[in-house]
């Protein structure tokens, strides 16, 4: 029921659609300059409706001198011309998503994180063709988390996501919200979207990315590193705890080793959730490694200063700034426990499948064929999936599920890997286990992937198809 709500923010449902008050962040007008405030995308209630999204060319405003030419995804309300609303949904509720192609090319809608059947996962065979349309019924059915959308057509989608196409997903569960009253929920307050890409730019304003070109083992990187579609934004945020909802969303740049995310003076934080929701306590750090792909929530405390950097390497990329007169931000605590984590069993000897990821975009010796299903999965039984890098990075990503890292390297598991994952970072020194489940179906129409999310490795084959079944 409405009433068990603690976001601030909500959308448009049903017949209101397009005529929702977006609290504290109206929208901002398309091609209209924020002035290098950080652009929150708009909060969409998805639940129990059905959503049109329209996907579309853009211009967006990002350089000071000249607009861009975008991709964005669209609703009823305003955007910023790049990216896409952020979509609210909910534990045991449908969200109906109808994404409607506008661009002039094909393009799929998938929902990264989501546990939802192989037809309604938007992967390289659910196509959309130019003036068509495709219907995504989601039944969520799993914990609270930050997940993603973005198109997914085989062999063009780090073209696609680098012009714009990614948006947030957040699900939120009402038994959380019972068991975990102060965890940072208002929307745009003190719990932020945080949408990390690189980009480079012509000198007429257009993104710079060559489909045809081989961007080789490090994939494309970007001279700009943008949040929320911004070059080096700020935003105001309340004194006390906030939250960062943050998604690499990268095509294939790494924030790792002296480029991992931190801020100004050392300041400490803590991750509270990996991909897929909770972990079992809040972590304490002062860097976190993210990979493409990869999404992990933090919290801080805004108390100490006036302003804090958010940092890759000694790149300021996002400065929170605190104001004093907004928002009674006191009932946001840390809690000293979060979740139901299970413990990563100790499965050593049940290897059942092994992905060996390759510098010429093979895994298993392999390029991704439309025509063939690599593997098939047995439906809800637990396997142990190892992969190996063979020298190069690479962050690897399942369709489908959660799972849980058993072994990292050979070595400790990172705390904040404890915790539900869908992509991982593959170091390519030693091989990383996982613990996979699915309990979805898929089948041959619509089958899941397992991919390179470095977008240009997976872009020249890297990925392969499974049904589950
Ligand atoms: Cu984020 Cu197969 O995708
Ligand atoms: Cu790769």
């Amino acid at each position: 029921s409405l009433g068990s709500l603690s976001l601030i923010v909500l959308g448009c449902g049903g017949k209101n659609k397009g005529k929702t008050s977006i609290g504290a962040n109206p929208p901002i007008p398309k091609n209209l300059t924020t002035n290098n405030k950080l652009f929150v995308p708009p909060l969409i209630d998805t639940r129990n409706t059905t959503t049109d999204i329209w996907i579309r060319n853009s211009e967006a405003n990002i350089l000071d001198s000249t607009l861009t030419n975008t991709y964005s995804y669209n609703t009823a309300v305003d955007s910023l011309g790049l990216l896409g609303p952020t979509l609210l949904m909910e534990r045991n509720m449908t969200s109906s998503l109808n994404f409607i192609n506008e661009l002039g090319v094909e393009t799929t809608a998938h929902q990264h994180g989501l546990h939802v059947s192989g037809m309604n996962d938007g992967g390289p065979q659910s196509r959309i063709l130019p003036g068509k349309s495709r219907t995504n019924v989601l039944e969520i059915d799993q914990p609270a988390g930050t997940h993603w959308y973005h198109p997914h057509p085989h062999g063009n989608t780090g073209e696609q996501v680098i012009k714009g196409l990614a948006g947030l997903i957040i699900i939120q569960d009402p038994e959380e919200i019972n068991s975990l009253p102060n965890l940072p929920r208002s929307y745009g307050v003190n719990d932020f979207p945080i949408i990390i890409q690189d980009k480079s730019f012509n000198t007429d304003g257009s993104i710079q990315y060559d489909a045809q070109k081989s961007y080789g083992k490090r994939g494309y990187l970007g001279d700009s590193i943008l949040v929320n579609g911004q070059i080096q934004p700020d935003v105001s945020v309340p004194l006390g705890w906030i939250r960062l909802r943050i998604l690499n969303g990268s095509n294939a740049r790494f924030y790792e080793r002296g480029d991992s995310l931190s801020f100004s003076n050392q300041q400490q934080f803590y991750v509270i959730a990996s991909d897929g929701g909770l972990l079992s306590e809040p972590v304490s750090t002062t860097s976190l490694p993210i990979g493409p792909g990869e999404r992990y929530e933090i919290m801080l405390n805004m108390n100490q200063n006036q302003q804090l950097d958010l940092m890759v390497g000694n790149r300021n990329i996002l400065s929170l700034v605190a104001d004093l007169n907004t928002y009674d931000n006191s009932q946001a605590l840390l809690p000293t426990v979060l979740a139901n984590v299970p413990k990563a069993l100790n499965q050593k000897n049940n290897v059942t499948r092994t992905f060996k990821l390759s510098e010429n975009m093979t895994i298993n010796g392999k390029k991704m064929n439309m025509q063939v299903i690599d593997e098939q999965v047995p439906l809800g039984i637990t396997e142990v999936w190892r992969i190996f890098g063979k020298g190069a990075r690479h962050t690897f990503h399942v369709h489908g599920c959660s799972f849980l890292v058993i072994n990292r390297d050979n070595s400790e598991v990172p705390l904040w890997e404890k915790g539900w994952k869908d992509t991982i970072i593959i170091s390519g020194k030693r091989p990383v286990e996982i613990l996979v489940k699915i309990n979805k179906t898929a089948d041959r129409t619509a089958p899941f992937m397992y991919h390179c999310h470095m977008l240009e490795h997976e872009d020249m084959g890297m990925m392969g198809q499974f049904t589950v079944a």
